[in-house]
């Protein structure tokens, strides 16, 4: 019998549990019920997901008391725009889809995100759970209520904070997701260790054979892990007034690095790798962080077959891009760079020249 791993998003009255439990369709209408008998619930997901989980997961919320309907979306980021809302709000006004209603979030993080926030503005909100499918959805996106859509100008400008009521994790949903993807999940788990848990990243570093074959007990425990440092850092600051920040450890590169490549070339996981390292030699030059500990990082992504260099970028765009980040504050960028494995700092961006010497030597 697989181990269940129960967690708490602390958040006063809007706290919610993380389960995570692979085969958890066992369990789920137990989990499911208090929240959706009775209900009208629309699930929302994406093609792929809906053509592999879509009639079981209906299925099960049926068995839970719900009544049930779907909307489902073409798959991947070009999707995630005000356009497919209008039709999320379209179908959840054909079901009659009331203050009562409930969203269900079957997908990776394009589809918690819309549906988060669907769920946050349609009839000035609603609940909503959130079943990620994703590595990255399960350890990231689908805890922490941010929520929202992309502009043709930029990635993630319009949304809201909205948390959902519960997150049930399946790491048994992992079996069908493509390996690229499964990797991006993995730079996300390595983001965590390298920020908050020096004792994971030792963790993920003697269990590379365990992470490639997708031990699911395994990755419950890692998942879980992860869920919490992410609680932990949400229930201290929801709305990303400081501490929240750290989680964007090699984001800022790896986001500058995404709009450069105009974000079909490069996958998110992949470029935050990159970012990762980058971040990990700007501070070896800064004297903050030990050289020993950056090369650890690179030896553990590598060994994940992440890319740690990429060919045939400019380095002057990444950082303009990077000037365009909407994380920027008083028309500052800050930059998260590790101390050790297990803590990083928050600091100003450091001089443009040592910026480009660092970003050119992993991207040209
Ligand atoms: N809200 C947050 O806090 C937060 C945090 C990180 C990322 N995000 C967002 O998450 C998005 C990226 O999420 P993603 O990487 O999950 O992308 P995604 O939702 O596009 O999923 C990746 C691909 O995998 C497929 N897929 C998902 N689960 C599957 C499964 N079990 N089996 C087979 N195929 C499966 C999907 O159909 C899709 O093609 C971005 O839009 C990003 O902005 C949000
Ligand atoms: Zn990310």
């Amino acid at each position: 019998m697989s181990k269940k791993h129960v967690l708490k998003v602390e958040l006063g009255e809007r706290s919610y549990d993380i389960i995570v439990q692979p085969s958890i369709s066992r369990d789920a209408e137990f989990y499911l019920k208090p929240f959706i008998s009775g209900r009208k619930c629309l699930i929302v997901t994406d093609h792929t997901v809906n053509d592999i989980y879509g009639h079981k997961t209906a299925k099960t919320l049926s068995g839970s008391g719900a009544k049930v309907s779907s909307v489902v979306f073409k798959a991947g980021e070009t999707s995630k725009n005000l356009d497919t809302i209008r039709e999320f709000y379209q179908k959840a006004v054909n079901e009659e889809l009331d203050r009562s209603s409930l969203v269900v979030a079957l997908g990776g993080g394009v589809c918690g995100d819309m549906a988060g926030f669907m769920a946050a503005t349609y009839m000035r909100g609603i609940d909503f759970i959130q079943i990620p499918t994703s590595l990255l959805a399960m350890v990231d996106s689908s805890v922490g209520g941010k929520t929202g859509v992309d502009l043709p100008e930029g990635k993630n400008l319009v949304g809201a904070f909205w948390q959902p009521v519960l997150v049930l994790i399946d790491p048994e949903l992992l079996e069908t997701l493509p390996a690229n993807e499964l990797r991006c999940g993995l730079a996300e788990i390595i983001k965590y260790a390298v920020i908050l848990d020096a004792e994971l990243f030792e963790l993920l570093e003697n269990n590379i054979e365990k992470l490639k074959k997708l031990d699911l007990d395994f990755y419950s425990g890692i998942i879980s892990r992860c869920c919490r440092l992410k609680a932990e850092v949400v229930s201290k600051d929801e709305r990303e007034g400081g501490l929240r920040a750290i989680l964007n450890y090699g984001h800022t590169f790896g986001h500058a690095i995404e709009a450069v490549s105009g974000y079909n070339s490069i996958l998110h996981g992949e470029a935050i790798a990159v970012g990762m390292a980058i971040a990990a030699d700007l501070a070896v030059k800064l004297g903050t962080f030990d050289k020993t500990s950056a090369d650890r990082q690179e030896k553990l992504m590598k060994a994940l077959e992440l890319p740690v260099t990429l060919k045939n970028y400019d380095a002057e765009k990444i950082l303009e891009a990077m000037g365009n980040d909407k994380k920027k504050q008083d028309g500052k960028i800050k930059l998260i760079l590790p101390e050790k494995i297990g803590s990083v700092s928050i600091s100003p961006c450091a001089d443009r020249k040592l910026m480009l010497e660092v970003i050119r030597n992993r991207c040209s």
